[in-house]
């Protein structure tokens, strides 16, 4: 322990101590220093290519991205070249918070800083608006010292803005050269990384590099065999899995309680996965196995109705139950739903004069043009009528700027619960189920992503800032900064600068077709899946609860990475 890590002691006014802002873990927090993998320890590193990897580039990105369509995959070696001339560069924090994002600027910021002392870095405010309206801050060592190890993406904000039309891309363009930035570091998900792509291929004649930085609690941005997880993902599952883990110590304390538990996680189930890893619940739902098993919601009540019934003949009334946030986009007839919806409202907003929008309109008459639509059948309307009035309201909500329906906004777990009571009321009027069901729900997602990163999400956020700094030193633009092999020891990593033309695909958005980089969904295929799927068999009908505690910093499990991460590479 250093002095710095002591909260300040006032002895004439103990109220100040007690309540200064800075609690003693984030001061212990702030002196922490990342240590620099192998690669970076002699210098900001050199690139070479690295072969092995097919990477394909579809047809409409080499039209779209013809520049950035021609990187190569690259790793990245010990000993860089001197810089000679200072550089300026911009790095820009985007869509929801990853534990972690601190430190890629921190990594950006002292790599800079070790290549030329005058270099500046430059942090754009409020997401990717703050490029657009040409808000910034400069950054400093106080800034970053102030910051480091400590969640959220408070030092800079964030925001989900698409730089998606000649008017924002112009004023990009406008403030880069403005501010004689020579790079731009955006930290972001599929669709932040995206905009790096785009920003790559339209500013490459300003001599402006954009480099991505792959974040996200979800999991879902990973490169199979380069990226494994981006950072952010570690310390969200940690997180939750401490709230499940308390709530598997409560329920089997007073033996009451069924524990509905949402975890956040847009599309893909990985958190819910690793979550599952570490607490070992009663139930637990996948939203890929579901689409693969093709279940229909009700399938699903049933699904944790059976366990609910089970280990109420066993005289167990109470368990813990998890449910990815995008489950919804799993379940075909739902998501089918969704799909014509977003294109419905879209295709509405367009036409619409003025003011109006569709979610302007009262719930009835937004039900009344969808059932109008052309592209609504009979069966659509059905199935829509046949969900309760919560669910019918949620899949109406407005999407996000990018067009992604918002699974934050509806409260699946509150659904489902109502929906397994009402099932289980009618397997009692049957004399099947005879035990009591007391529930509690809860969702996980928005505390995750402000939550204290782990250590290793400390040390991989803050080197894949210096993989960034390392790529635009050597040249590179249009490139995502990744980290190899990140589940064996930090003496391991590998450094390498992902070419993003490969990772995108088609995908509808807003009624039609845009590129954007692929989620990676949770492969049941996967050692981890395989281990999840035999172990909960004895989970759901005995109680095997596992209770991880909160995020440690030190001490013996520090060091801790993911198991989803550490099964997968067993290779089993
Ligand atoms: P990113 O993909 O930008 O990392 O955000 C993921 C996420 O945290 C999802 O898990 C969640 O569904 C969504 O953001 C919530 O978004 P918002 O902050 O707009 O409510």
């Amino acid at each position: 322990m250093t002095d710095k890590n002591i909260a300040p002691q006032n002895p004439q006014n103990p109220i100040v101590s007690l309540l200064c802002n800075d609690s003693p873990v984030r001061l212990e927090r702030m002196v922490y220093q990342p240590p620099l993998i192998p690669a970076f320890r002699e210098g900001s590193g050199s690139i070479r290519s690295l072969d092995g990897f097919s990477l394909e580039v579809l047809k409409a990105t080499r039209e779209q991205l013809p520049f950035v369509s021609e990187n190569r995959l690259v790793d990245i070696i010990p000993g860089g070249v001197r810089q000679e001339q200072s550089r300026r560069i911009g790095i820009v924090l985007s869509g929801g918070p990853a534990p972690g994002g601190h430190n890629v600027i921190a990594g950006v910021f002292e790599a800079a800083k070790r290549a030329h002392p005058d270099n500046a870095i430059i942090g754009f405010l409020a997401g990717p608006k703050g490029i657009i309206t040409k808000k910034y801050k400069d950054i400093d060592a106080a800034i970053i010292s102030e910051y480091k190890n400590s969640g959220g993406f408070h030092m800079l904000g964030t925001g989900r803005d698409k730089i998606d039309n000649t008017d924002k891309m112009a004023k990009c363009r406008q403030t880069c050269a403005d501010l004689q930035l020579d790079g731009l570091v955006v930290v972001g998900g599929d669709d932040s990384n995206t905009n790096a792509a785009f920003l790559a291929e339209d500013m490459r004649d300003l001599g402006v590099q954009v480099i991505g930085v792959p974040k996200t609690i979800d999991g879902d941005l990973q490169v199979p065999g380069l990226l494994q997880v981006p950072f952010g993902y570690h310390s969200a599952c940690m997180s939750f899995a401490t709230e499940v883990g308390n709530l598997n110590s409560d329920c089997k304390s007073d033996l009451k309680y069924w524990h509905f538990n949402r975890l956040m996680g847009r599309s893909a189930s990985h958190i819910a996965l690793e979550v599952a890893l570490q607490t070992h619940p009663n139930v637990i739902l996948i939203g890929e196995e579901i689409e693969d098993k093709e279940l229909t919601i009700h399938n699903v009540v049933r699904l944790i109705a059976d366990v609910v019934v089970e280990r109420a003949r066993r005289g167990m009334n109470y368990g813990t139950i998890l449910i990815p946030e995008g489950i919804l986009e799993f379940i075909h007839e739902i998501n089918v739903l969704i799909i014509k919806i977003s294109y419905i409202i879209a295709s509405y907003d367009k036409e619409a004069v003025g003011e109006e929008s569709f979610h302007k309109l009262p719930f009835e008459d937004q039900v009344q043009l969808i059932d109008n639509h052309d592209i609504w059948r009979d069966y659509d309307s059905r199935v829509f009528l046949g969900l309760p009035t919560e669910l019918q309201r949620g899949l109406l909500l407005p999407r996000d700027s990018h067009g992604n329906f918002q699974y934050a906004q509806v409260r699946t777990e509150r659904i489902l619960l109502d929906m397994v009571a009402t099932y289980l009321r009618k397997q009692r009027g049957k004399g099947i189920y005879k035990g009591t069901f007391k529930h509690q729900n809860h969702y996980y997602g928005y505390d995750g992503r402000g939550t204290f990163p782990t250590k290793f999400d400390c040390d991989y956020g803050y080197n894949l800032g210096v993989t960034a700094f390392t790529l635009l030193a050597n040249g590179c633009t249009g490139y995502m900064a990744a980290i190899k092999d990140v589940h064996k020891p930090l003496e391991q990593w590998r450094p390498i600068g992902i070419p993003l033309a490969p990772l995108m695909h088609l995908e509808e958005r807003r009624g039609r077709l845009e590129l954007v980089i692929a989620k990676q969904k949770v492969d049941l295929d996967s050692p981890a899946f395989k281990v999840l799927a035999q172990e909960r068999i004895k989970w759901a009908q005995e109680d095997h609860y596992r209770f991880p505690g909160p995020i440690q910093f030190s001490g013996p499990c520090a060091d801790a990475k993911p198991i989803t991460l550490q099964l997968n590479a067993l290779g089993l």
